[in-house]
């Protein structure tokens, strides 16, 4: 395997050779660079490729954001990570255009190896030249939301405190109104009123409500009334059922717990990529659905001859970018394209996968469009085709007993 390159600014000498000091175990997968300024890492990139680069925000001269924005221009396959302190929150959330992942200050050890080991694992996402392009073309990304990154801020603590971040998204009204509108729907079959955000984080766990703050916001964003052809009412219900079905098909499995939540996550969260193609490309995606439904043809096919990048890749390199988990990401990349070769066995990929085809077949929401099939070579491969039908039944099961509370 070959050595990933990573290339570390900070204008502190004494940062870099702590940095030195504490990724010294790395050095048989990694090859390091230090550099003490904006321009000198522009130089090192220049006489030698680099994977990734972690800057430092704050610098003299050139800064860590402007020294990116170079780098994304100049070295558009590079990995960009910066490093921010705590009192940059604004700083932090705007150089989400900039870098591809941001990382709070102080930063240990593991986290920081962790940050860079997931950016390379997301190269493959980050640097494909279709995905790269249409990024490149979205005026606004979406920026983390404020409450989320408040919300990662205290989880990094030692002992985290569930009520203080029920705190933190009580002090945001419209978020905390539209979680507790959800928690308390049928869908989540609580069977009991949940009144305040303490109470849902406490019931639902810090990472669904991670997740829920995402799409919320995400949704919220999208301006309904410049897209007549869009509902976005019937994507809000297929992926929280989709998150419901994937959810399903991990407990009947015998999953545990973190990996019950990353599948309901990962389908809650897989078809965000078409908000952001929606609300950029007003009118070549009007035309991917109108095509599609006169042809017949899938939306993600139709977006793939747009756009030569679909919603699934577009959507896991925000999620990427906004520092997700691995396996939700990767799930959300291939829910429409599975690998051929999967490692046998169970995986969030294929709890989406299979939902999202199930969510299609059973609820019938919007026949216009050609849904996606299962791809039952890929489950065949797994060796898991063999579970479909008892899925089939618990999910229609799931869908009756929600429609029966509503
Ligand atoms: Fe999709
Ligand atoms: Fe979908």
């Amino acid at each position: 395997m070959n050595k990933k390159r990573i290339l570390f600014v900070d204008d502190e000498q004494h940062v870099l050779d702590a940095l030195r000091r504490m990724l010294h175990g790395m050095r048989g997968q990694w090859e390091m660079q230090f550099a003490t300024s904006g321009n000198a890492a522009l130089d090192i990139l220049q006489a030698s490729p680099q994977d990734v680069i972690v800057a430092d925000m704050r610098m003299p001269g050139m800064d860590g954001v402007t020294l990116l924005d170079e780098v994304r221009t100049r070295h558009p396959g590079v990995i960009r990570l910066i490093l921010s302190g705590h009192s940059d929150t604004n700083t932090a959330l705007k150089s989400v255009r900039h870098a591809h992942q941001f990382l709070l200050k102080p930063c240990k050890a593991e986290e920081l190896m962790a940050a860079i080991a997931r950016a390379t694992t997301f190269q493959d996402i980050f640097s494909n030249e279709a995905v790269r392009t249409v990024v490149a073309r979205i005026e606004t990304l979406p920026s983390l939301p404020r409450t989320y990154l408040e919300l990662m801020r205290e989880l990094r603590r030692e002992e985290p405190s569930l009520r203080v971040i029920g705190e933190l998204v009580n002090q945001d009204v419209g978020m905390s109104a539209n979680i507790l509108k959800l928690v308390n729907s049928a869908f989540f079959g609580l069977r009991t009123h949940v009144s305040s955000p303490v109470h849902a984080v406490n019931l639902l766990g810090t990472e669904i409500i991670k997740a829920l703050i995402i799409s919320l916001h995400l949704f919220s964003r999208f301006n309904m009334d410049r897209f007549p052809g869009f509902s976005l009412e019937l994507l809000w219900k297929h992926s929280l059922t989709t998150g419901l079905f994937a959810k399903t098909i991990a407990q009947i499995e015998g999953r545990r717990p973190p990996e019950i939540d990353d599948c309901f996550i990962s389908g809650l969260l897989h078809d965000v990529g078409k908000l952001l193609l929606a609300a950029n490309f007003e009118e070549s995606y009007q035309e991917v659905l109108a095509r599609s439904r006169a042809e017949r043809r899938t939306v993600h096919d139709m977006e793939r001859e747009a756009f030569a990048a679909s919603h699934a890749e577009i959507g896991a390199y925000l999620l990427g970018l906004w520092g997700l988990p691995e396996n939700v990401v990767m799930a959300i990349f291939g829910h429409h394209t599975p690998p051929s070769a999967p490692t046998p066995g169970f995986s969030t990929l294929l709890a989406v996968h299979a939902a999202n085809s199930l969510e299609h077949e059973l609820v019938v929401l919007n026949a216009d469009y050609a849904p996606h099939p299962m791809d039952t070579a890929f489950l065949q491969t797994a060796a898991m085709d063999h579970r479909i039908e008892v899925w089939r039944k618990a999910c229609a099961r799931r869908l009756t007993e929600e429609l029966h509370l509503e």
